[in-house]
């Protein structure tokens, strides 16, 4: 990082990125590690976290893959205790790490209400304390969640991921509030359409019902993770040491059309 603005360096801080092994957290690893930041990546996968390590490393940037679940909450504290074990400071933590059911509310079963509630939330709460321990201790930290244009738009057939993503948008005001007295800000992201594995399938079944989707898209394309990258990487940086409890919209104008 030669010429970008000082408040954007990340140089010498940690980061954790839950989901960090491909789509929208590999996106956010490239833009933290591009900026000087040393990455643990924890995903449930071990050999995606370990292909996208290679492929950080290959760009010069640090990153550690490792395996996990963060809907357990001892497998976050043990993410949090790695990266201290590791480098002996955590800076930034990314929640990003959820799944979607997508299916008519009639037809979503107990199991995947279950599954999606464990991950998108109680996961994004689990991290979250864990993280603000060292954080805490230091009196600064970042952490950014993962929200959705779900939490401020309805959805249909994904009802009950919308009201996760509404949850996680409250946690981050409600987590802002009480750790702001200790110098840590929450923030959230809103992506809209992002093509990633989490719906390319369900992009790619019916080109009719994608140029649909696009059409109501100002900007005229889905998101990539690229695009999402440097809004984390503001919010995880000093530039954003005045901003806390925010959730913020990243659609290509999709929400205000
Ligand atoms: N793509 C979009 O259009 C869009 C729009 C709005 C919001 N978002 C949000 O953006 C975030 C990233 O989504 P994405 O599109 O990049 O999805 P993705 O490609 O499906 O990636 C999800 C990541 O989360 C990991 N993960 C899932 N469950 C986990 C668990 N229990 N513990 C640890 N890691 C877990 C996955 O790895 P493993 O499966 O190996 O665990 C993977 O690395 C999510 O919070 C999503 O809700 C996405």
């Amino acid at each position: 990082m030669t010429d970008a603005h000082p408040a954007f360096s990340l140089e010498g801080q940690v980061a954790l990125v839950t989901g960090g092994s491909q789509g929208i957290g590999l996106g956010i690893a490239e833009a933290l590690g591009g900026a000087g930041a040393r990455l643990l990546l924890v995903s449930r996968r071990k050999a995606k976290g370990e292909e996208a390590a290679s492929a950080l490393a290959a760009r010069g940037i640090t990153a550690l893959p490792l395996a996990g679940d963060v809907s357990r909450q001892a497998e976050a504290d043990a993410a949090v205790a790695r990266a201290l074990r590791e480098w002996g400071r955590l800076d930034i933590l990314v929640n990003n790490a959820a799944v979607l059911t997508r299916k008519l509310a009639q037809e979503m079963t107990e199991a995947e209400l279950d599954r999606e509630l464990a991950i998108n939330v109680k996961g994004v709460f689990f991290c979250a304390v864990a993280a603000s321990r060292p954080m805490m201790a230091r009196r600064r930290g970042k952490v950014v969640n993962l929200a959705s244009v779900g939490a401020l738009i309805g959805l249909p057939e994904r009802a009950f991921y919308s009201a996760t993503k509404a949850a996680v948008a409250q946690l981050t005001r409600s987590l802002a509030l009480e750790w702001a007295p200790h110098g840590i800000n929450v923030n959230a992201i809103a992506p809209g359409f992002v093509r990633t594995d989490i719906n390319r399938a369900y992009l790619e079944a019916d080109p009719a019902r994608l140029q649909r989707i696009l059409a109501q898209i100002p900007w005229g394309r889905p998101g990539t993770p690229q695009d999402i990258g440097p809004l984390a990487l503001y919010l995880a940086s000093p530039a954003s040491d005045y901003v806390t409890g925010q959730t913020f919209v990243i659609d290509g104008g999709w929400t205000i059309a």
